[in-house]
């Protein structure tokens, strides 16, 4: 009999889990990080997270520094979020890089930095892919 392995199949379908539950949640942090990102970060890593910022072009080429990180490069997805973390909090000198890396610990609340974090791992799939072939 056909009929009920048809109504079986049906439940099964419309009882399924909402299989991108996850999604709304991550794009919502994305979200959140890039906001954060746009009013704290752009002006040196750039509106395209690109570290094309517009402090770029008058400070740093002029003092001949370590540029803003790109964060539409690959190898950001596979930062730890730790170390991003860090980083954002204490500020670059205390890692060896660039003092020119300010540090927003202060400024933001763990949560504020931890969707920058996410914004940053997300940063080479969301920008990257529109420039890659
Ligand atoms: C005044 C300019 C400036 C601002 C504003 C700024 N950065 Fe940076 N940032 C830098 C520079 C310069 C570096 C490169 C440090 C190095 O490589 O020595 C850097 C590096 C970093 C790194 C290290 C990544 C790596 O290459 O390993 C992270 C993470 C980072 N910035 C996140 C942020 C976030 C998030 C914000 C906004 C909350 C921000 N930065 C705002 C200048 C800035």
């Amino acid at each position: 009999m056909p009929r009920p392995r048809i109504l079986t199949l049906a439940l099964m379908l419309s009882a399924a889990p909402p299989i991108a539950s996850a999604q709304p949640d991550a794009e919502a942090q994305f979200e959140r990080g890039q906001k954060l990102f746009t009013t704290y970060c752009t002006r040196c890593h750039g509106n395209n997270a690109d570290g094309e910022g517009r402090m770029v072009k008058r400070l740093y080429r002029k003092l001949k520094t370590q540029l803003p990180s790109n964060f539409t490069l690959g190898i950001y997805s596979d930062r730890p979020a730790e170390y991003l973390h860090k980083i954002i909090t204490n500020g670059g000198e205390n890692y060896s890089m660039s003092k020119y890396m300010p540090p927003f610990g202060e400024e933001l609340s763990v949560k504020n930095i931890d969707d920058l974090v996410h914004f940053i791992k997300k940063a080479p799939e969301k920008y990257a892919r529109t420039v890659d072939p």
